[in-house]
Formats: C-alpha cells, structure tokens, sequence
C-alpha cells in the first residue's frame, strides 16, 4: 500500500527526497545607492534596507561578502531629476560611480545595472513623457545609452526594467556595436503592473507624479501575454529573463520554464518583503519559515536565481543549517 509518510519518517530521508533548494550562489541581493556623503537612509517601508551614499556602500557590500553572496543589483538615487533621465546615462551618474565602487574594491561580486529611467525623470515614468503619453521608441536610444554607459563602468549584467518594446534589442545592439559582446542583457520580460512595487517606489524615490505605469506594464490577468513577451525577449538577446512580481505570479514562472530554456530569475519585489517583515515584527508569522517557503515555492516554481530584499537573512540561515 502506498503510504507517503513513508517519505517523511525523518529528516535524513526528508532531506534525501527533498526537490528542490534554496542556494546563496542564487541570491541576487539589491542595493539602493544615493548620490550624497554619508547617507544611511532607512526606508521605512522596508525594514531593513537603506539608501547608501558611496562612502558607506562598504557596509552593505561587507555584510554581502560575509553572507557569501556573490551578485548584486543596483538601483540608483540621483541629486537631480529632468525631463531626459539624463542621471540614468551621466558618465558620472550615481550608478557608474557605484559601479566602479565595486569593480575596484570588491571584484569578485557580480554587478548587476538595474536600467531605467523613472528614478531619474521628473515625471517619474520610465520612458520619455510628450502630451501625458509614455512614448516608446523615443526612449528606446535612452536606455541603450544608459546600457552601454555602465558597461563601461564595468557592469557584468544589465537589466532592463522599462517594459518599451525592443528595448532587449536596442540595448543588445548598442552593447555589441561598443564592443561589450560579454555584458549580458537580464531583461525583466514579464513586469506585471503591481501594487506591490510601492515599497520600492519609497526606496527608489521613483514614484509617477500622474498617471500609472499601465500601459508599459502587463496586467496582472494576463498570463499567456507574459509568453509572448519573454519569446519577444530572447529572440531580440536576452540571455536572462526575469518575472516580477514572484510570489502572485508563481503560475507565470512555471509556464516560461516549461516553455523556455533560460535562466529564469524571480523577483521576491518590495511589497511582498514588506508584508513579511510586517506580519513577523507583529509576531504573527515566523520569519524564516515563512521566508523559506516563499523561496523554495519560487524554485519549485522554475526559478533559477530569486532577487530578494531577504537574501542577506536567508545566507544567514542557510549557513546556520549546514
Ligand atoms: C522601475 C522598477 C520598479 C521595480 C524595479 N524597477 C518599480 C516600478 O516599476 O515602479 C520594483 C522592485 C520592487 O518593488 O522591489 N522600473
Ligand atoms: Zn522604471
């Protein structure tokens, strides 16, 4: 007779059986970097994460190594804003600043480049604005500038997180043209049009000053969309995709993994963080636990690497239960 508890008896053969795993060497951590001298800015709707200025990124980064882990992705906070996003592709912009940062003091961690243009557009929208319209070829050059600007900073990976048509394209050909054939292109192909991104939007200060950012990114009824959208990514030379939200959207990163054969990255966003955080400083749910089981469910998933706010506390307890 079948009896599953069988499998369960312990927690040697639970572990023998066990599917899937969360491992450091897929976390990808992100970090808020702020143009400024000796900014550890807490934000508030994310305890735990703070805004660093480059003089005191190295305790972030520090915390990083120590935890083992081995990739980053950057956001960037500039001292001012314009109508062209010009921050996001200033040779001297907060971002390149963090990236050389990194490349000359801690080598070894994989940077990622968060490319867009709401944190540096005074409209806050990822694209350019003409007559309240988000346009989408028009901003395409934009991003591809921006791209290419930290690559020279020494970005290993780009990702952009704009939702404009081609702009996988865009990117992937002024990076090749510029001679950066190595520099990978992460695109965020399934960007859901999520309440959950507010938190973020604290952190980044890149909240839209009018409108919403639903006619770039999907609805969150369509699935199948998100299909099309991550075949669109690879044919123009994604070489990751990521789907974001992660944990609502769970359905989403199963289809793309039974569908394609790239790497597929989740992102555990802002808000998802912030309602953990929330409900454990409460005392109403047991933080790791309830972590774990948000990212082995996202392995299960399909997810090869998680981007999450959590990363330094899961290394921690991964670390504790070896
Ligand atoms: C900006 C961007 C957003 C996130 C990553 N890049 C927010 C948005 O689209 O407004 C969300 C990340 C998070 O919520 O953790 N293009
Ligand atoms: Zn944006």
């Amino acid at each position: 007779m079948d009896r599953m508890r069988r499998l369960r008896k312990n927690e040697t053969i639970r572990s023998m059986v066990r599917e899937n795993h969360i491992r450091i060497d897929e976390l990808i951590y992100p970090i808020f970097v702020i143009e400024g001298e000796n900014i550890c800015n807490p934000v508030d709707s994310m305890p735990g994460i703070c805004q660093y200025s480059i003089d005191r990124l190295y305790e972030e980064l520090d915390r990083v190594c120590n935890a083992g882990i081995s990739a980053v992705l950057l956001f960037g906070i500039p001292a001012r804003k314009d109508e062209a996003g010009s921050g996001a592709y200033d040779e001297n912009g907060i971002v390149n600043q963090a990236i050389r940062y990194m490349k000359k003091n801690y080598s070894h961690i994989v940077v990622i480049a968060d490319v867009c243009l709401c944190e540096y557009m005074s409209h806050g929208h990822c694209g350019i604005v003409k007559n309240g319209e988000i346009l989408n070829d028009e901003t395409l050059p934009l991003l591809a500038k921006a791209a290419v600007s930290y690559a020279k900073a020494g970005a290993d990976i780009v990702a952009p997180s704009d939702m404009m048509d081609k702009r996988v394209a865009a990117i992937r050909q002024a990076l090749d043209k510029e001679g950066f054939t190595e520099v990978s292109v992460m695109s965020y192909s399934a960007k859901f049009a999520s309440g959950y991104y507010s938190p973020f939007r604290d952190a980044a200060g890149s909240a839209p000053c009018f409108g919403d950012r639903k006619t770039y990114q999907m609805d969150p009824a369509n699935g199948r969309e998100a299909l099309r959208e991550v075949e669109q990514d690879i044919l123009e030379g994604a070489d990751f995709i990521i789907a974001k939200p992660a944990l609502g959207y769970m359905d989403v990163i199963k289809d793309i993994s039974l569908h394609y054969n790239i790497p597929i990255a989740a992102y555990n966003v802002s808000g998802e963080y912030s309602m953990v955080k929330a409900a454990a400083m409460q005392g109403w749910i047991d933080e790791k636990k309830v972590v774990m089981e948000n990212m082995v469910g996202l392995k299960r998933a399909g997810a090869k690497m998680i981007i999450t706010y959590h990363a330094l506390a899961i290394a921690k307890w991964i670390k504790e239960m070896e």
